[in-house]
């Protein structure tokens, strides 16, 4: 039902009301930039598009390049609109792509675009054998928008600056979505004449030169929120409430429980596997892929990780880039970060930062430690306080854990450094040299005690000391 189509995407607009320095295309809803979402509509339709491109072309280019290479100067094209004379203006810069028997015209700027609602248009157009079929909807308030008005068997659409009394208060109007038949479009583009009021050219006035003609003119109506076009930043945010809901709406309804849905926030390319249940406030983006029968308890953040099923990331944990396994045990107040790797059943507790390490199948570090650059096998066990000391000012280096070590409480590793497997490590030990398997290594001094006479007097030698180096005389 596709085949005959290809999509022209306008975008070359400057984006006005959105007040930002960057593109307005280019922000994101749900973790994808905005003029993603048509673009990958239309690509599982198997619609080629041909982007026009104007205002900041070139950054939108390079996302192109960078997140669907694949497609980009193939499936996809573009133009560029030197100037931005309307969107009439805007078809035109398009003509030498037209290929197809039917033309579909759409705006960068309408996110919530269903498939069904295309297919429907399609279907409809194709039924009708319309010459151009387009979508309107219904608005509580129409500022803003061009509106649609029906009289004596015509059919035409009224922009707001053009809008007599009566017209303005229209509330149909033109969602900026078409389906256009070629040679029509062909034959029509260049009737098109400047606006009255803005000199810009408008490619709405298409619908009444199609309409003067006698051709078969068709409107569609539709929900608002599909079609929804994003202006302003408030209207990016409602965008994004729309989206995240209904990407919720797909868990709930695949047996994923949310504490407290609304303050959720979920990226679109995220997935959560069944029976899992989500915290309030957390947030889980950037491709993360959650296993069956998981919590994620409340404010944690889970970023570009693999979560293996039946594991628990306990509150306000953070937790990036990093792969973990199944049973796993994180936080609360952990955080990962840069490529740690946690296997089956490992325990990672309280206030403990791991960077760019291995924890092997069953190991803990259950309070207050920092694991940076480190290998750890099977069943090691960390005390609480300890430390790898894994930069020298310069360069960072490795420590090694063995298979079922154990590292006393308080420890520093000064890397590079091994211990081997089956070995303890003291309390408070400073372990700068390696440990050999199956040993007890001790590096603290030893402790002694003295008599609480002795202890004193050595205390008044000591202050009076200090006072003596402050040119003070007396104690
Ligand atoms: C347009 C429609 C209006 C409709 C509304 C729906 C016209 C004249 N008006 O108004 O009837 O109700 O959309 O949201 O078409 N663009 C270009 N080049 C240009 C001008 C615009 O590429 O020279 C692009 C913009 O980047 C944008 C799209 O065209 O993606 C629509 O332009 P915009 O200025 O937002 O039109 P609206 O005033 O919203
Ligand atoms: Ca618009």
């Amino acid at each position: 039902m596709t085949k005959n189509i290809r999509a022209i995407i306008l975008a070359a607009g400057k984006s006005t009301r959105f007040n930002r320095d960057k593109s307005k295309l280019l922000h994101t809803i749900c973790g994808q930039e905005m003029i993603l979402y048509p673009i990958k509509l239309l690509q599982s339709l198997e619609i080629p598009v041909t982007l026009i491109l104007g205002h900041q072309a070139d950054d939108i280019k390079n996302l192109f390049i960078e997140k669907m290479s694949d497609s980009w100067g193939k499936d996809i094209n573009h133009v560029i609109q030197q100037e931005q004379k309307g969107t009439g203006h805007a078809v035109m810069c398009s003509k030498e792509h037209w290929d197809k028997e039917n033309i579909l015209i759409l705006c960068g700027d309408t996110p919530l675009l269903s498939e069904d609602l295309i297919l429907e248009l399609i279907e409809k157009h194709n039924k009708e054998n319309a010459t151009l079929s387009f979508l309107t909807t219904r608005v509580i308030n129409p500022k803003g928008y061009g509106r649609v008005i029906k009289e004596n068997n015509k059919i035409k659409i009224v922009e707001e600056k053009n809008c007599n009394q009566e017209e303005a208060l229209v509330d149909i109007i033109n969602t900026g979505i078409y389906l256009i038949n070629k040679d029509f479009l062909q034959t029509s583009i260049n009737q098109l004449e400047k606006n009255s009021v803005t000199g810009e050219i408008y490619f709405t006035d298409i619908v009444q030169l199609a309409s003067d003609q006698n051709l078969k003119v068709q409107t569609i109506p539709t929900p608002f929120d599909e079609v929804r076009g994003i202006n302003s930043l408030q209207e990016l945010w409602a965008a994004e409430q729309i989206k995240r809901s209904e990407i919720m709406k797909n868990y709930m309804q695949n047996g994923v429980q949310f504490e407290l849905a609304q303050s959720t926030h979920l990226d679109v390319d995220i997935s959560i596997g069944k029976n899992s249940f989500i915290g309030a406030g957390a947030i889980i983006i950037k491709g993360s892929k959650i296993g069956e029968n998981c919590t994620i308890n409340a404010f944690s953040i889970v970023e570009n990780t693999i979560v293996g099923n039946n594991t628990i990331i306990r509150s306000h944990s953070v937790v990036q880039d990093s792969k973990i396994g199944q049973n796993v045990s994180v936080g609360p107040f952990a955080r990962l970060r840069d490529n740690v790797i946690l296997e089956d059943n490992a325990v990672i507790g309280n206030f403990v930062e791991v960077k760019k390490s291995k924890i092997g199948k069953n190991s803990k570090a259950k309070h207050l430690t920092y694991l940076g650059d480190c290998q750890m096998g099977d069943s090691v066990n960390i005390g609480g306080g300890t430390v790898t000391c894994n930069y020298d000012g310069q360069k960072k280096h490795t420590t090694t854990i063995q298979d079922n070590s154990f590292i006393g409480g308080n420890n520093t590793l000064i890397a590079p450094v091994t211990v081997g497997k089956n070995s303890y490590t003291a309390a408070g030990s400073t372990i700068t040299k390696n440990v050999p398997e199956n040993s007890l290594a001790i590096a603290r001094s030893r402790q002694e005690n003295k008599e609480k006479k002795t202890l004193s007097e050595e205390k008044i030698n000591f202050i009076g000391a200090i006072k003596a180096k402050n040119n003070q005389t007396t104690l």
